[in-house]
């Protein structure tokens, strides 16, 4: 018997429905990883008809053995964690216990999300859409080598003194780049001890305690946040969050080695959504892109914000399909789609006279594709919470086996509602 480790990505723009497939599998694993983004992921869960909202805390941690950690890569806002923790321990889910946070992580400052949500104002129409969380402010520390890692919270006068510097130095920005309040240090370090005090007891080293579970022959779930093409690399740059939320970051973004991985879950809805700005080939701007919305609930989930929707797109499945090595697809929300009288499926781009098969890696050439479209019959009938693939309507298994062709990956999974028992498993990914 070996243990399986599997990574759970979403391929297009975030959203995809991660956070129902990763609680869903956690039945099957003793630990559940988060390894990049922060409190901008928003993985909503319903259980008994009882919705959850989690930000920072692996979806694993509904489920009481399972041993939750939050990797390297994550970047961690102290007051943010410490409140969704309380949350959870008030609705009676023990969590402390449970969660392994990495000392290595760096810390999201008050002073990172002044500068994400001041910088973001003053783009005015040309702003990112980000979700004023001071995710890429705390990147961008991390990077430039000034960053507070959650190892300084347990140690005071170390702390103080980086905190010090760091303080000084993005003061000096509101104040005289944006002209806007500064933040006193004093406040800032008061509450990051207090966060301190109830974090201390979680903090570890995670790459180490993952280790020893992969030899206890443990299978390890790896849930990525946010989707592929938000990708500070791969993505639709600079309308992008600021890690890689390809797969190859589950690696580095916990310190588990790369050839620990046998599988990579590809979490893909059955049609496209974005949210905030950047561009989006397949997008609906139309009623019909109103109804899809209205039909999948496709407000954000942390924001609130409504999401742009769109056709399914072939072009930038393929790409993902590489840039994660899917082995195995996990179609969601297949039910928004009942209604629909025809679905198109885009398969390539003209561009300029071109045709295109491969999705452009710049994005000045991908905000003047036009898409190229198939169109296929609608089943126009309930699909919502089929538990068996022979029970779907014949247009829908042909929908679904035409993207898998297109695509070039096996569908493992498909999702008709929102709930644990909502969902067609194909082929079980820890079978
Ligand atoms: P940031 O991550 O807050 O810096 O936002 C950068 C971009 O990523 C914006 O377009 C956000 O809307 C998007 N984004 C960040 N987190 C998520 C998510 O969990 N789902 C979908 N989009 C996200």
């Amino acid at each position: 018997m070996y243990s399986k480790n599997i990574i759970i990505i979403g391929t297009q723009w975030g959203d995809e429905g991660k956070g129902k497939i990763v609680d869903m599998l956690t039945d099957h694993v003793q630990g559940v990883v988060r390894f990049q983004g922060g409190n901008n992921a928003g993985h909503t869960l319903v259980i008994d008809g009882h919705k959850t909202v989690l930000r920072l805390l692996p979806s694993g941690v509904l489920r009481d053995n399972v041993h939750c950690f939050i990797g390297n890569g994550v970047v961690v806002s102290p007051s943010a964690l410490v409140n969704e923790i309380t949350d959870l321990e008030k609705n009676g889910v023990s969590v402390s216990d449970r969660l392994h946070l990495s000392q290595s992580c760096s810390v999201i400052l008050p002073y990172h999300v002044a500068l994400d949500q001041t910088r973001e104002n003053s783009r005015n129409s040309k702003a990112i859409g980000t979700t004023g969380r001071g995710i890429g402010p705390a990147y961008e520390d991390k990077v430039a080598r000034r960053g507070i890692r959650v190892v300084d919270l347990l140690h005071p006068e170390r702390l103080a003194e980086r905190l010090q510097k760091v303080a000084h130095h993005h003061n000096f920005m509101l104040e005289h780049y944006y002209q806007v309040e500064t933040i006193p240090y004093e406040a800032v370090l008061e509450e990051l001890l207090h966060s301190a005090d109830i974090l201390k007891p979680m903090v570890a080293d995670v790459s180490a305690i993952l280790s020893e579970l992969n030899q206890k022959n443990a299978n390890l779930l790896f849930e990525g946040a946010q989707g592929t093409y938000l990708d500070v690399d791969h993505g639709t740059y600079p309308f992008v969050t600021s890690s890689n939320t390809t797969a190859g970051a589950a690696s580095a973004g916990s310190g588990f080695g790369p050839l620990n991985f046998n599988h990579v879950l590809g979490i893909t809805k059955t049609y496209v959504t974005r949210v905030g700005a950047g561009p989006f080939p397949t997008e609906l701007k139309d009623a019909l892109g109103a109804y899809i919305a209205t039909k999948g609930h496709e407000f954000g989930s942390v924001t609130g914000r409504p999401r742009r929707c769109g056709w399914f797109d072939a072009v930038m499945m393929r790409r993902s399909a590489q840039l994660n090595s899917l082995t195995g697809l996990c179609m969601t929300k297949l039910d928004v789609l009942d209604e629909l009288k025809t679905l198109r499926i885009c398969t390539g781009y003209k561009h300029r006279g071109e045709t295109l098969t491969i999705f452009p890696a710049d994005t000045e050439i991908l905000c003047e594709c036009q898409p190229i479209y198939e169109d296929h019959p609608g089943w126009q009938t309930s699909t919502f919470g089929i538990q068996t693939y022979e029970d779907l309507p014949k247009n829908a298994r042909a929908y679904l086996e035409r993207i898998s062709e297109l695509v070039e990956v096996p569908i493992s999974i498909v999702s008709t509602g929102p709930g644990r028992e909502d969902t067609i498993i194909i082929s079980h990914p820890f079978g």
